[in-house]
């Protein structure tokens, strides 16, 4: 890669010194970041799915550094988040993400037994919302009911991990036949995924694909194509099942086709010519996708990927100056609704820019699995 990964980490976790510092004078969970100030959830205060990644990206940074201050902000705010397991109504199926990464992540390098109780709760919370008629809920409105969503690949893995921790098999079956009913329902002929696909809470009959954060109905929203690589590498990396490692690559060669020459990523890759919103996030969780696509393969061409969007992030949106808390620029959450960021510094873009450093650098602790 054009840049120095070793370099941009080390810069990465000088500025996470200072602005970690500020998140645990203020007592809070970061979300975004303008005018260089921490801003917190825009939903579902400390339930918002995007908690984990703040404790998430503390211990990559405490991997990397071994810096006492970032192992104690993973759990100061780790304790932020299991507060919301009692709390309960506002968690969905994005317990995955809040939790692998929170206090999972501590039990997986500390070993501490409350951190593994916590992790194992998550996971029963996640189990409990498969419907027995072939999909695992993704959202709590009644409306809402019979909708799965692509991102919910990445939660499988809290329920690979809590039938390794248990040796109860139920979790790694639900997981399984989830992961199936994606494969079948949401992947196109082209590579491409659906965001959001609506079942009768009642048959499992599908009723069809629905709009989400992308652009149109049947467009490919670029996160969710991102979530759709990770995830079903994720998926193989758990199991080695075949199938998960054939969809994952169709997937990333859909995705490596859509990457922009500037090595920035689209919000939606069907989005009008000439419409600029772009979704660095998308980039970093690929990024991460490609990196383990290149290590179970050994296909230069996921490398390349990989340091294309890389290379495309650190020269033209990372910003390592005062006015932004975190580093990548340019993260839009939804591609019409603005009101969880459009063109911000986000924490799980930063989150999955440091884990694809991670990677490259041989510092990442693997927090999926
Ligand atoms: N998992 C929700 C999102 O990617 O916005």
């Amino acid at each position: 890669m054009r840049n120095n990964p070793a370099e941009v980490a080390l810069k990465i976790a000088e500025k996470f010194r200072r602005s970690a510092a500020m998140a645990a004078q203020e007592g809070i969970l970061p979300y975004k970041s303008a005018d260089g100030k921490w801003i917190t959830s825009p939903y579902d205060g400390n339930s918002w799915w995007t908690g984990g990644f703040w404790p998430g990206l503390m211990w990559q940074l405490y991997c990397q550094t071994k810096d006492e201050q970032f192992r104690a902000e993973a759990l100061r705010s780790e304790a932020m988040l299991t507060d919301e397991l009692r709390v309960f109504r506002y968690l969905n199926h994005d317990v995955g993400f809040m939790y692998l990464l929170s206090s999972g992540a501590n039990y997986k390098l500390t070993g501490d037994k409350q951190a593994e109780q916590d992790t194992l709760h998550a996971a029963n919370l996640l189990m409990g919302r498969y419907s027995p008629v072939g999909y695992i809920r993704a959202w709590n409105e009644k409306h809402k009911m019979g909708y799965a969503i692509i991102d919910c690949m990445m939660n499988l893995s809290l329920l690979f991990r809590a039938t390794r921790m248990t040796e109860d098999p139920r979790f790694e079956k639900v997981a399984r036949l989830h992961a199936d009913m994606t494969m079948r329902e949401f992947i196109r002929p082209n590579g491409s995924v659906a965001h959001i696909v609506e079942f009768d809470p009642a048959t499992g009959a599908r009723i069809g694909e629905v709009a989400g954060q992308g652009y149109a109905l049947g467009s490919s929203w670029s996160r969710g194509q991102a979530w759709g690589l990770y995830g079903f590498t994720l998926a193989y990396l758990n199991t080695k099942d075949a199938r998960y490692l054939k969809t994952a690559e169709r997937i990333a060669s859909y995705f490596a086709a859509n990457i922009r020459e500037d090595g920035l990523t689209d919000s939606d890759f069907c989005q009008p010519a000439g419409e600029e919103r772009v979704d660095n996030m998308a980039g970093a969780i690929a990024a991460c996708g490609f990196l383990e696509l290149h290590k179970a393969t050994g296909k230069a061409e996921y490398l390349a990927a990989a340091e294309k969007l890389l290379d495309g992030m650190i020269d033209h949106c990372c910003d390592f100056g005062d006015s932004i808390c975190g580093i990548l620029t340019h993260c839009t959450a939804s591609y019409h609704d603005d009101g969880a960021g459009r063109h911000n510094n986000i924490t799980y873009g930063d989150y999955f820019l440091v884990e694809a450093l991670a990677k490259i650098n041989g510092t990442d602790p693997m927090l999926w699995i």
